[in-house]
């Protein structure tokens, strides 16, 4: 599955904002800094295609981009984000939530998951959220190009892949499908590619 092309069509901050065109969507959702932008971006070979940053919080829409003129990327804020004033953290959890249960052309959400540190509280509640709201899934787990360090539970990414899915196995009747990825060097790429044609094809 070869990208040809990718353009960004719009941001909104309400589900009925969103585009009307019935093309089925994937949304990447996760902790501020877990590297949605970036997975975004190394999904259609575009550095610059979604805005990133190192200072967390740079995401604040729903953001669509169209592929192939096929279907969409959404790229979305990142929840707990702790500086963030509590007025915009309760809007996020609105208007996000609202668009998982109302989005009708929703395939799946795509939780990403920073694999190079250990599983984070607010990462469970959310994939637990997810499960028993019934929103379909796949985990994501970025950075997987890292090397495991003391200051970061000294753990390899394989292994806080496999933790993770020990944690949240009774948040689903049967498990979500799994991808391991990296934005640096591609990693998994076509792997999302492929699951991605196989869901738009059911
Ligand atoms: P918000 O929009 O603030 O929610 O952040 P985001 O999830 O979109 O993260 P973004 O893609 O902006 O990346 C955050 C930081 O992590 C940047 O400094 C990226 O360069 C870095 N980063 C993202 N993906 C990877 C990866 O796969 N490997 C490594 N080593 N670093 C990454
Ligand atoms: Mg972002």
């Amino acid at each position: 599955a070869q990208i040809v092309q990718a353009e960004f069509i719009k941001s909104s901050v309400r589900t009925e904002d969103c585009p009307s065109d019935g093309l089925p969507e994937f949304a990447l959702v996760g902790r501020s800094n877990v590297g949605k932008s970036s997975l975004l971006n190394s999904i259609v070979r575009r550095k610059k295609l979604a805005l990133t940053s190192k200072k967390p919080g740079k995401t604040q829409c729903i953001n669509h981009f169209k592929v192939n003129d096929s279907w969409y990327l959404v790229d979305l804020p990142g929840y707990g984000y702790a500086s963030a004033p509590q007025e915009l953290r309760t809007d996020w959890n609105k208007f996000t939530k609202d668009y998982f249960l109302n989005r009708s052309t929703l395939v799946s959400v795509f939780l990403l998951i920073d694999a190079s540190i250990p599983a984070k509280k607010i990462d469970l509640e959310y994939a637990s959220w997810l499960g028993q709201n019934q929103v379909p899934m796949t985990l994501i787990f970025t950075k997987c190009d890292k090397r495991k360090k003391k200051k970061n539970g000294g753990k390899r990414p394989e292994e806080n892949v496999n933790e993770f899915q020990e944690l949240i196995r009774d948040f689903f009747e049967t498990a979500p499908p799994w991808i391991m990825t990296s934005g640096v060097t591609n990693q998994g790429r076509d792997e999302m590619l492929l699951h991605m044609a196989q869901l738009r094809n059911y």
